[in-house]
């Protein structure tokens, strides 16, 4: 059992993700956690964010702890996976990852839910479940408002609006594994649901797909 949720920043795909996985017993990868990963080492080492080679390095020295990185749900981290997230390398070197937690998932899980911006198309395209989680740019950016502000973090609308943008534009435009939604995957738009209305469309989607 492999469900592939992808969709844009603040979509509502973690909260999903983390519902469906608790729900059906199956564990559950933040794909962004690990380009966040990666974003935020470049930033530590001081390198360009556009230097490839430096991105790639990092992403292939990723360790598990890497991901307990303390910053890493910041915008700061987000726009920085975001551009390390366009090296081909740097794909390449996280791939194997995913796919083998999704082939054998921890705790003797029976399967797993990833989510992300390319786990229906490019990490696990014979998955069984594909979800394209969406919303309007202005409630994704007020629920990313909201989010930050919960967390203690200055948040401005304007300013997490634009970010959002750029991002959704950077991972929607890059030539490797950009965010789209597979073809067969059913799209749910989130943009007049709550978190418990998501839940449960999702929810039949995936136990009566056809309907
Ligand atoms: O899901 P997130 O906002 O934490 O992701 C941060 C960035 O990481 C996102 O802007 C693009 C990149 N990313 C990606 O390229 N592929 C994925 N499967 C997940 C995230």
């Amino acid at each position: 059992m492999i469900i592939a949720i992808d969709g844009p920043a603040a979509a509502g795909k973690g909260t999903l993700a983390r519902r469906l996985a608790q729900h059906l017993n199956l564990a559950y990868l933040d794909t962004g956690l690990i380009y966040r990963a990666v974003g935020k080492k470049v930033l530590i080492v001081g390198a360009d964010l556009e230097d490839a080679a430096a991105a790639e390095a990092e992403a292939r020295a990723m360790r598990p702890e890497d991901l307990e990185l303390e910053g890493l749900r910041t915008d700061e981290v987000a726009q920085a996976a975001s551009k390390v997230s366009t090296v081909p390398g740097v794909r390449a070197a996280l791939l194997e990852f995913q796919r083998d937690f999704a082939a054998y998932p921890p705790d003797d899980k029976a399967g797993a839910v990833l989510d992300g911006r390319d786990i229906g198309t490019v990490v696990c395209p014979e998955a069984p479940h594909k979800l394209f989680v969406t919303a309007s740019m202005d409630v994704r950016a007020q629920r990313r408002v909201k989010e930050l502000q919960d967390r203690g973090l200055e948040a401005i609308y304007a300013r997490v609006f634009e970010d959002m943008k750029e991002r959704d534009v950077r991972d929607s435009e890059r030539a490797v594994s950009p965010l789209e939604p597979a073809k067969d995957a059913h799209t749910l738009d989130t943009s007049d649901f709550d978190a418990d209305q998501v839940f449960q469309a999702a929810l039949d989607l995936i136990v009566s797909p056809g309907e």
